[in-house]
């Protein structure tokens, strides 16, 4: 069985690609085509728990372009696919006017638009075949009401959440037994915040960690799964506080994490 991993490249994806090597062969799939073979070549070492080595391919492929998802899509439309993990997405830092739209646009293909058309591509067939898991990383930032700051990226998240939630309760997903989570880390410790434009290091969770995590509870089925304690607070704190108030919270928090060195 085969297990579909986007952002595998680095970061979260990585990490939950090394786990998932060891019960299934692997889709590895980002645009940074060297790094994707090395790691593929590295995992394909993993011995399985049934004794076979993981059959791991790299999948170079951006994402952004919806003819990119559809070759992705109708590479593996016939083979059984047990897993997606839409893990590939980015942020970015900065007022509104200061951001150029072309990099917007592209964190939204990516974020948004990717996440939309590779769910809604497999868990076709998913559902024909009643078994399948989805994991959609959205981020904390989803059910946070915004932040001044990263405006696009805490509203890509938020369409995340929301997505993923939604379908996962239509009926015919809920008949077919298929399993649709999002996963909503708060910050881990990856290149994410440098793509970002973040100058400084905000720290976090261990990628190793959170995916450990994620796969955890995936696996028992939970649908919304917020790694760490402090991280768990602050969706508590979003459904106390008023929506101004996380607002002026988010601002300053932005503001410092831009500043930590
Ligand atoms: N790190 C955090 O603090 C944090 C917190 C909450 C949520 N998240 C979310 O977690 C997910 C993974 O992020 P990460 O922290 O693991 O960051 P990361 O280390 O920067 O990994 C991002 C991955 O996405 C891939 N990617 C980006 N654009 C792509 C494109 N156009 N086509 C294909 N692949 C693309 C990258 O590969 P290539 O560059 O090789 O294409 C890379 O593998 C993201 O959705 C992020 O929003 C992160």
């Amino acid at each position: 069985m085969i297990a579909i991993i986007t952002g595998a490249s680095s970061g979260i994806g990585r990490e939950i690609a090394k786990i998932l090597a060891r019960d299934y062969d692997l889709v590895l799939v980002a645009r940074r085509e060297e790094r994707l073979a090395i790691f593929c070549e590295e995992i394909s070492q993993t011995v399985k728990r049934d004794g076979t080595k993981c059959r791991a391919v790299a999948f170079p492929c951006d994402v952004s372009k919806p003819e990119e998802c559809r070759r992705l899509y109708e590479a593996y439309a016939e083979e059984p696919v047990e897993i997606l993990v839409n893990g590939a997405g980015l942020g970015g830092f900065g007022q509104i006017m200061d951001v150029p739209i072309e990099q917007e646009m592209s964190m939204l293909y990516v974020n948004i638009r990717a996440l939309h058309l590779l769910t809604k591509y497999f868990l076709r067939d998913m559902i024909e075949r009643k078994h399948g898991y989805i994991l959609n990383i959205a981020s904390s930032a989803a059910y946070m009401p915004g932040s001044p700051f990263m405006a696009a990226y805490y509203a890509s998240k938020s369409y995340v959440l929301s997505f993923s939630r939604s379908i996962a309760y239509e009926p015919e997903v809920q008949k077919s037994g298929v399993y649709i989570g999002t996963l909503c880390p708060g910050p881990v410790a990856t290149e994410f915040h440098k793509i970002a434009g973040f100058q400084g290091n905000p720290g976090g969770m261990s990628p190793e960690r959170c995916a450990k995590y994620a796969v955890k509870k995936m696996m028992r089925g939970k649908k919304l799964i917020i790694p760490g304690l402090s991280v768990k607070f602050t969706y508590i704190g979003s459904k106390i506080l008023p929506a101004g108030v996380l607002l002026w919270m988010a601002k300053i928090h932005q503001i410092r994490k831009s500043k930590k060195g």
